[in-house]
């Protein structure tokens, strides 16, 4: 076996002082016009396109995405990475209407260097979202990717270095939280962090943050994610949506549809279908095409979801379908259905994280949108419904930063995204995705009265 190699406090300050000399004023990086930041985001989309193939498989090495989904990804992933490079020369100020005889107006200008602290989920997605963000906007970086998924981040920041990116502008240091990241967190020549991850940790995030100097915060935490199923919903739709909401990369992800609540006059009918949804779901190796599910990350995760399973059975839920680890090497865990899951039950409470359907009944909507909203977590929600007032009543008053209707999951890069209460600070993505990594300089100029 390898030895186990450490990062730590060290490689953190080395990347970080890389990383300050890179954004000196006269260095090339802060040189470089806006547009030319652009064309180098964009020369590292033709070569994350190029690399598809190696980047989707190595994607699946490092965490067990199946291939069809990092195939999907690796599509949005260009995608977005042209729509940042596009930002780049469009950051621009306001001219102001001061008192007084004066010329006033705002420049914004990069931040300084950021700590992107990245989790294992969507390792390449995330990279590429912090990163590029933080690049559109002249800013440099230090990457932490989450221990468990040490390989794509260095793949791509080698497509950056392609690119032409000045060296120091971007650095990777593969660590533990503990060591690498509170390095990164505490350190004073870091002016903003930005972390995916769970709220725990988060929290400490934003304690370290005002330690050592005041870094701006950018968090994008856990979810337990209401989506409300109506009398009136298509399930021929509805049920396949549910599924893939919860199902889909084993569960791991933040807006995994957690919550189903589904309407008293189609439970029935709706649970005996989505048992047999779950139970055709093809579960395996995620590099065979066919599979539609793979292993959990590590066997701390798996240990964690077949906990949550124990309890959803010890606090009464019914257990429809899976429930148990297939087979005794790599991390599956059967696609599992939870019906009549009550409210104060754990598994309807805490972020599982793994492919565990959880089902509640409810009577109306003026009641789910409460029972929605009767938790700390605030990221995603959804419903189906043809109704339009419920529709909105229910977009309208749900507390979560994305809500999405007759579909689950319809988010890019354009789009921004976050959460409310403890599942976030901030939102990424949209036009004012760079927002979070600048400054505003206001710059008034006396005018003489006359001339
Ligand atoms: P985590 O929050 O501990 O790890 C995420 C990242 O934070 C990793 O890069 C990790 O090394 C780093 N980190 C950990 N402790 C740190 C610290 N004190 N200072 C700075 N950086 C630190 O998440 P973990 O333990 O992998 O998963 C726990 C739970 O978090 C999951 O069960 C899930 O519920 C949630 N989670 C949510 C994610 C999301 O997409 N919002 C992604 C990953 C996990
Ligand atoms: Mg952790």
């Amino acid at each position: 076996m390898a030895p186990e190699i450490k990062y730590t406090k060290a490689d953190v300050d080395l990347a970080v002082s890389a990383a300050k000399a890179a954004f000196h004023r006269n260095s090339e990086w802060r040189l470089l016009d806006a547009s030319a930041r652009g064309r180098l985001l964009n020369k590292f989309a033709d070569l994350v396109q190029r690399d598809t193939k190696y980047l989707t498989e190595l994607e699946s090495y490092n965490n067990g995405m199946v291939v069809n989904l990092g195939l999907y990804f690796s599509e949005t992933n260009v995608k977005s990475i042209r729509y940042l490079a596009s930002l780049a020369d469009k950051i621009q100020g306001d001219t102001v209407p001061l008192d007084g005889d004066n010329f006033t107006f705002t420049l914004k200008q990069p931040v300084g260097v950021c700590g992107l602290i990245l989790p294992w989920n969507f390792p390449i997605l995330m990279f590429i979202n912090k990163v590029v963000t933080a690049l559109a906007a002249g800013c440099t970086v230090v990457v932490k990717p989450a221990e468990q998924t040490p390989l794509t981040a260095l793949a791509l920041a080698a497509l950056l270095k392609e690119a032409g990116v000045p060296a120091g502008v971007v650095n990777v240091v593969n660590g533990y939280g503990p060591g690498a990241g509170t390095a990164l967190t505490h350190h004073p020549d870091v002016a903003k962090i930005s972390f995916t991850g769970s709220v725990e940790v988060g929290k400490l995030i934003q304690q370290a943050a005002g330690k050592v100097n005041l870094k701006r915060v950018t968090l994008e935490l856990g979810g337990k994610s209401p989506l409300i199923i109506m009398n009136d919903a298509d399930l021929n739709v509805a049920v396949p949506t549910a599924a893939f909401g919860v199902f889909s990369h084993q569960g791991q992800m933040c807006v995994a549809a957690s919550r189903l609540y589904v309407q008293s006059g189609i439970y029935d009918k709706f649970v005996e279908k989505a048992v047999e949804f779950a139970k055709n779901r093809k579960v395996g190796n995620p590099a065979d095409t066919t599979v539609d599910q793979g292993p959990q990350i590590d066997s701390e995760m798996l240990e964690k979801v077949l906990g949550y399973i124990e309890k959803g059975k010890k606090d009464g839920a019914k257990l429809l379908t899976g429930g148990k680890r297939i087979g005794k090497s790599g991390f599956y865990v059967e696609p599992t259905v939870f019906a009549d899951v009550k409210d104060d039950m754990t598994i309807a409470k805490e972020e599982i994280f793994g492919p565990v359907q959880s089902i509640l009944k409810f009577d109306t909507l003026e009641e789910v949108i409460d029972r929605a909203n009767n938790t700390s977590y605030g990221l995603a929600a959804g419903i189906f419904t043809t109704n339009i007032n419920n529709a909105l009543q229910y977009a309208k008053h749900v507390e979560a930063g994305n809500v999405w209707v007759n579909g689950y999951g319809m988010t890019g890069q354009q789009s921004p995204f976050g959460g409310y209460k403890d599942s976030g600070v901030g939102r990424e993505g949209g036009l004012n995705c760079v927002d979070p990594y600048l400054e505003v300089k206001a710059i008034a100029i006396s005018l003489p009265k006359k001339f």
